[in-house]
């Protein structure tokens, strides 16, 4: 990434542990004169605006508006997850929460931006899955389904603006990272005990190169 973002103002959404948290060090890092606001549940304090908010709720004009205020130049939604396990012997309101926070949330959020005008907004980058989004994901099946629909939904939103459909005024793209050594796949799962999954910081850099 060469270009100097110090004049850049991001939102991370779903940002206080895993790949977010490690995209918003090495940006930090980076480019110390950029703003950042960091948004999830249970988001700490430091040198950035920090929203606690939960994405498994319906999108809220009071977020919408948290958004407005802060003029971001680039938004990128890492928020995902969901029940580990046969399809039938999980809830299925495990399952709507994987769906709401790993594909319905953004899609409404993206559906929202898309609709009012925010001029600093150049890039909304979404974070799918490498894996999810092509094959099955057993144990995963709502979660899989979820980052099917994501890609789904993102590629066809960049089809319409190269189209006579252009009605957008900032890029659309999905980052779509292989195994990653996070929470979300656990020490004992087979990617890891196979060392298959990137460290967090190296996908953070392919994230963070990928944004020009
Ligand atoms: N790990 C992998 O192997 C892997 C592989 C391919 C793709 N990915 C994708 O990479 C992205 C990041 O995953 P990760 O591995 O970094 O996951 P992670 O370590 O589990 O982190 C998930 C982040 O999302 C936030 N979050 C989860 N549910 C939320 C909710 N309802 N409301 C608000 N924030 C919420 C969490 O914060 P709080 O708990 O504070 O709310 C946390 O900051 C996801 O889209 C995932 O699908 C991961």
């Amino acid at each position: 990434m060469n270009e100097d973002r110090s004049a850049h103002k991001f939102i991370l959404l779903g940002a206080s542990r895993g790949l977010g948290w490690a995209t918003y060090q090495v940006l930090a890092k980076k480019y110390p004169a950029a703003e950042f606001m960091l948004v999830s549940r249970k988001i700490g304090e430091g040198n950035f605006k920090s929203l606690r908010y939960d994405f498994s709720k319906e999108l809220s004009s009071e977020f919408i508006t948290e958004i407005i205020n802060f003029n971001p130049t680039t938004i990128i939604y890492f928020a995902a997850g969901g029940p580990y396990g046969n399809f039938q012997d999980k809830k299925w309101a495990d399952h709507q929460w994987a769906l709401q926070v790993s594909f319905l949330f953004p899609a409404q959020l993206v559906h929202h931006l898309m609709r009012i005008s925010i001029p600093s907004l150049k890039k909304f980058v979404v974070v799918g899955s490498a894996i999810a989004e092509n094959k099955p994901d057993p144990g995963a099946a709502s979660y899989c389904a979820a980052k099917h629909a994501l890609k789904g939904l993102i590629t066809t939103l960049q089809a319409e603006n190269k189209s006579a459909f252009n009605c957008c005024s900032f890029q659309i793209d999905l980052f779509s990272p292989g195994y990653i050594a996070t929470d979300m796949l656990p020490a004992q799962s087979w990617p890891r005990q196979q060392e298959l999954a990137a460290s967090a910081e190296n996908v953070a850099n392919q994230l963070i190169d990928s944004l020009n």
